[in-house]
């Protein structure tokens, strides 16, 4: 297929559909840092900015991807018809469309579009496919199963006019059994910048990049390996964990400062699942009926869903679409010599917010942050005095 990659940002969409044997016509993100890497990964694209001032797109492309800006989720929401003034940019998106009818559209997002004001944003969405005569599907999928040590789940959407989407989206279902916590063995990921409300656990694995932490700065987790050590990845392998090669955003750093990286990956497709839909819409499977149930008529709709040209059903099948078990995140990891120790100050910091929090945390795990706090040239916060209550409790 030949296609459009609107909100490109470094090009996960693009390098996944190219792995699997299709090309791109034009690329179309607003930032310079995006710009820089994708004029140097795909020299030969033709490369426009600002969606708004898009006037249409060529008439060869026949596939459009879209991961639209999170942000926008909110104003998708609000918007009757999607192709208004106000309903942001994934209207943008919908007023090309009316220019040009592409056969086939991929939109991927956060998960949270389903739950955000009753999924509103989703409704609105799929409404504007059927209102135009496509057919859709979409299903939460984790980067997991696609055999990458990180744990991200997104929604990712088929619309089509000439190909049924659940026989792109809803075949493939291999359950991946997680592993559980083992301190001392495997790595765990999470988040050093939270620790309050919540933590990010992962086994084996990362938490979910992200595109800036709660506190606004582009940074990666931090990994509890197993040999005691507390580290942030270094970025090379924080794009590989993405699926893309070692540097592959480096181009950034001749627009912008270095930690942008980690913004721009945090924002990426996962390159291995944009591959598996590339690969299914060349090869559609077989889908299985008996996977439908009943779509809620109002509320929050399903984690996975689809429209058969007549009716919405929901439908039952699991966030593992390959089941590809990743390899040990403490083996996948090529770049350790890189990785910098969590700093002092940030495991403090960590520390801290973990003493207010009401999280309960694997045995251990507190005890390992506070020795490498010591490790570090720190000192160690009192732990908080249970009270009566908790004592009698525990
Ligand atoms: C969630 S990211 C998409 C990332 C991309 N799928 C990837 O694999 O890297 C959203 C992107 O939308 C871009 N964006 C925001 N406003 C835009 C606009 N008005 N026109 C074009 N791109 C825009 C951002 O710069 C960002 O890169």
């Amino acid at each position: 297929m030949r296609a459009a990659g609107l909100f490109a940002g470094i090009g996960g969409f693009e390098l996944g559909l190219a792995r699997s044997g299709h090309a791109s016509e034009l690329l179309c993100d607003i930032l310079p840092a995006s710009k820089a890497v994708l004029a140097a990964r795909f020299p030969d694209v033709e490369y426009r900015d600002d969606i708004t001032r898009l006037r249409t797109l060529p008439a060869s492309v026949d596939l459009v991807c879209a991961g639209f800006p999170c942000q926008d989720l909110s104003q998708a929401g609000r918007a009757a018809g999607l192709e208004g003034d106000r309903s942001g940019l994934i209207g943008e998106v919908f007023r090309l469309l009316s220019r040009r009818r592409v056969p086939t559209v991929v939109v991927e997002n956060v998960p949270f579009m389903l739950q955000l004001n009753g999924g509103k944003a989703m409704r609105a969405i799929v409404d504007e496919f059927e209102r135009r005569g496509y057919r859709w599907a979409y299903r939460v999928v984790d980067t997991f199963s696609f055999g990458l040590p990180q744990r991200r789940e997104r929604v990712l959407l088929v619309a089509s006019r000439v190909l049924d989407p659940a026989e792109v989206l809803l075949v493939d279902d291999r359950l991946l059994v997680r592993p559980a916590t083992d301190l001392g063995r495997l790595a765990h990921g999470f988040y050093w910048t939270e620790g309050l409300g919540g933590l990010g656990w992962a086994v084996d694995s990362v938490p979910t990049l992200k595109n800036g932490s709660t506190i606004g700065i582009p940074s990666p987790p931090a990994i509890l390996m197993p040999d005691g050590s507390l580290i942030k990845p270094g970025i090379r392998d924080g794009e590989r964990l993405q699926g893309f090669e070692a540097d592959w955003t480096e181009p950034a750093e001749s627009v912008a400062r270095a930690s942008i990286r980690w913004s721009l990956v945090g924002s990426a497709v996962s390159v291995p699942v944009a591959e598996w839909i590339g690969r299914r819409l060349s090869t559609p499977g077989i889908y299985d009926v008996e996977r439908d149930r009943d779509f809620p008529v109002r509320g929050r709709p399903p984690r996975s869903a689809r429209f058969d040209g007549k009716r919405r059903h929901a439908v039952a099948i699991g966030v593992d679409a390959l089941g590809i078990r990743p390899p040990h995140l403490a083996e996948f990891l090529e770049h350790v010599e890189r990785a910098q120790p969590l700093s002092a100050k940030a495991t403090l910091g960590f520390l801290a917010r973990t003493r207010r929090a009401r999280l309960r945390f694997e045995p251990g795990f507190i005890e390992a942050v506070e020795r490498h706090l010591v490790l570090m040239g720190g000192t160690v916060p009192p732990r908080p005095v249970p009270s009566q209550l908790e004592l009698l409790a525990a």
